[in-house]
């Protein structure tokens, strides 16, 4: 059965035969294994190219960022799975991956489209503030929020977004983005009702849409990052496991609001 126009598998990222893999264009063995370091390979593996140093400073940036925050959802999905299922480490990293959406840890990938959204029409010529006026209004008239800003924790600054943006104001990629994401923070107020301020989600397209990193690939970002954070929880797990406390704790407490048995 055929199902599209294409016929013939394609990808341009790898190759290999019995004594090379060849790397988007590079030898694997030769030119890149302890000569790269990682954040350099998941550019190169992304975009075909290697990044410049600055390029690669912001990437590595926002690695470190969104990698760890303590005892969030996708650890505690991930820690309460390992505990029910210890010999499946790479089913407990899936379950604290699957939660990486647009309200939690994932939000990177929508701020960037508001972000790049509001560019376009700057782009054509429109004031930045009439920009993203047009573009908060069209999105809060859909009933969306905001991506990139709020925050449970860091209501008034999210120590991360300041970080990011010293790191790409010194490594001196484009900061056109990071002028976007200010001048949606300081309209949020008058524009959403809420005095809403910029967090690490919204801080990560920020930089890196100005670092040559592609929209279409800003989710794999937070899910890059925080595969390592996981597995250093499942690595802890084992050793001290807290993976049914978490589920004693969010459970002593419920209560039963549907009908007794009949
Ligand atoms: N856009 C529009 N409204 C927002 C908003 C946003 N980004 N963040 C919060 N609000 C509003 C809520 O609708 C709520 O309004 P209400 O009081 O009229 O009901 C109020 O502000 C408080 O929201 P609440 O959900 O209680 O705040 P919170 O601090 O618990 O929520 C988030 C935190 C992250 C869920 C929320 O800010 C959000 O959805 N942000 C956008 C997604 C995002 O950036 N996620 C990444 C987080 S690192």
């Amino acid at each position: 059965m055929k199902i599209g126009k294409s016929t013939i598998p394609t990808t341009a990222i790898c190759t290999s035969n019995e004594d090379t893999i060849v790397v988007r264009g590079h030898d694997l063995a030769r030119d890149l294994i302890g000569k790269i370091g990682f954040t350099g390979h998941f550019f190169l593996l992304l975009t075909g190219r290697l990044g410049t140093t600055a390029e690669l400073a912001v990437l590595d940036a926002t690695l470190v960022a969104i990698a760890e925050h303590g005892l969030v959802p996708s650890v505690q999905a991930s820690r309460m799975t390992f505990a029910a299922a210890p010999d499946a480490m790479q089913g407990a990293v899936a379950a604290g991956i699957l939660g990486c959406g647009s309200v939690i840890l994932g939000a990177s990938e929508t701020a960037g489209r508001l972000f790049t959204e509001i560019d376009a029409l700057v782009q054509a010529g429109t004031p930045l503030t009439e920009a993203a006026t047009t573009v908060m209004k069209a999105w809060k008239a859909a009933r969306k929020p905001i991506p990139g800003y709020g925050h449970p924790q860091h209501k008034q600054r999210d120590p991360r977004v300041d970080a990011l943006f010293a790191v790409a104001t010194a490594a001196g990629t484009d900061l056109r983005f990071i002028a976007i994401a200010r001048e949606v923070e300081s309209l949020t107020a008058s524009l959403i009702g809420k005095d809403l301020r910029l967090n690490v989600s919204g801080a990560i397209p920020s930089v890196l849409l100005g670092a040559g990193f592609p929209l279409e690939a800003l989710k794999g970002v937070p899910i890059l990052a925080r595969t390592a954070g996981l597995i250093a929880h499942l690595y802890e797990e084992l050793q001290q496991p807290i993976g049914f406390a978490l589920t004693y704790q969010a459970t002593r407490e419920l209560q039963y609001t549907g009908e007794a048995a009949k």
